[in-house]
């Protein structure tokens, strides 16, 4: 198989790891950079290039591994590629849906998946009601694209929630408030799902003084295994997003498992040393059992 691994740069744990099993499958890869890819539309015939080079036809599969900021662009370029009758890990679409926090938890209320209750608005006038609803402080005011744990406030008292909404609001930013699940203390569970598997999950304690278990945030990692319940949530959660391959981050509350969101390129060295499974090798059978299922089907939304 010739795989086309969509990243900037192959020197990331991750993007090596998968490279390295790649080639002990025997397969070949290219890193394409997809900030240096274009596309020519041609009605009937459209060119995917890097840099001057067209590779529409190079690849037989692609893995996505796009990054924060140029979401809209690698989405794209991926939306090309399937188009093109290429397979990818993740499509398009699902990387535009885990990217943003209120449209993966739209889409996980509508299929009854339990999520910490969550409200969203733009509205400066009436901030008081906007708490009120959601049961009073304390909540948490995120960025709804944030990523690492960056861009996730916990606002204790009332006066310091309606500042920091009135501060996001008038800059025009996409927030989110939510209930604040205290009895987690500040561990949540990390799932990797690969296709319609749990492959490996590990729990992320925090570090002293702060709620968030991002490993960025000096979490600290340990192998478990999720109860059926929380395996169920996880691979539902990724089909109804339309992922491959997904770190989905569950919470544990007094009513059960909730899920927090999902990452459509999950880091692999945080999983991979905690756990001591090989996830990038288990993407590459998934590419390879799967390879072939979506080549003559046709999706346009
Ligand atoms: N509603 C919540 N209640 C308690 N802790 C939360 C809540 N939402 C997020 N956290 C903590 O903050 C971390 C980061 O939140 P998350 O929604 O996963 O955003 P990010 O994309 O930055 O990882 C979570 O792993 C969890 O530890
Ligand atoms: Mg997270």
């Amino acid at each position: 198989m010739n795989i086309g691994l969509l990243s900037v740069s192959l020197s990331v744990y991750s993007t090596k790891r998968i490279a390295e099993e790649v080639e002990r499958g025997g397969h070949y890869i290219e890193l394409i950079d997809h900030t240096k890819c274009s596309v020519k539309l041609v009605s009937g015939n459209p060119q995917i290039f890097l840099g001057n080079e067209n590779i529409s036809d190079d690849f037989d599969v692609i893995i996505p591994r796009i990054g924060t900021n140029v979401t809209r662009h690698g989405a794209a370029i991926v939306k090309q590629f399937e188009m093109n009758g290429v397979f990818s890990t993740a499509r398009s679409l699902g990387i535009t849906r885990a990217r943003n926090k209120v449209r993966t938890l739209q889409i996980m209320t509508k299929k009854g998946i339990p999520i910490p209750e969550t409200l969203f608005s733009i509205n400066p006038e009436n901030i008081n009601e906007q708490i009120e609803i959601l049961g009073g402080t304390p909540v948490i005011i995120k960025l709804q694209e944030g990523t690492q744990g960056m861009g996730v406030i916990l606002a204790e008292s009332r006066k310091s929630a309606k500042s920091i909404l009135d501060t996001f609001y008038k800059l025009d930013t996409s927030i989110l408030i939510q209930e604040y699940i205290e009895e987690a203390r500040g561990e949540d569970i990390r799932i990797i799902v690969v296709g319609n598997k749990v492959i490996a999950s590990m729990k992320r304690s925090s570090a002293l003084e702060e709620f968030r278990s991002n490993v960025h945030q000096g979490a600290e990692t340990m192998a478990i295994i999720p109860t059926p319940k929380e395996q169920a949530m996880a691979i539902k959660a990724v089909k109804h997003l339309g992922l491959g391959v997904a770190g989905v981050d569950l919470i544990r509350s007094d009513r059960g498992p909730l899920l927090l969101e999902a990452n459509a390129s999950p880091g692999l060295r945080g999983i991979e040393e905690a756990t001591g499974i090989n996830v990038a090798q288990e993407i590459i059978k998934y590419v390879e059992l799967n390879r072939y299922r979506r080549k003559k089907q046709k999706y346009y939304q």
